[in-house]
């Protein structure tokens, strides 16, 4: 099973508010969109886009390479020119420490 990633201070990361970290082979951008974690992987599925490079609308991450948009909750692409969703990551917080895993391999 894969490692929790240490990602922020809860302090240090608020509301509206994200960051990347590397979780093994993966970029992830660990998002709180009023207080609730998520995390989707800092890619693209258009043409491999850094999406945490965008511009965030509420929920929503706009590519910033050509403009496709990304639920941050749920990875869905929500317009085109991508398709495809991006990966979802389990978060949590522990004793202060928002973390995240890459679980798709385990
Ligand atoms: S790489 Fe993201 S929209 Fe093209």
């Amino acid at each position: 099973m894969s490692d929790w990633v240490e990602v922020a201070r809860v302090e240090d990361l608020p509301a509206g508010a994200w960051k990347v970290v590397d979780a093994g082979d993966a970029r992830i951008a660990v998002f709180n969109i009023d207080g609730c974690y998520c995390a989707i992987e800092d890619l693209c599925t258009h043409d491999g886009g850094e999406l945490a490079s965008g511009c965030l609308d509420g929920d929503v991450i706009v590519c910033p390479r050509h403009g496709a948009r990304f639920c941050v909750r749920t990875g869905e692409a929500l317009s085109a020119p991508a398709f495809e969703p991006t990966a979802v990551f389990p978060v949590r917080v522990e004793r202060g420490i928002v973390q995240v895993r890459d679980d798709r391999w385990d």
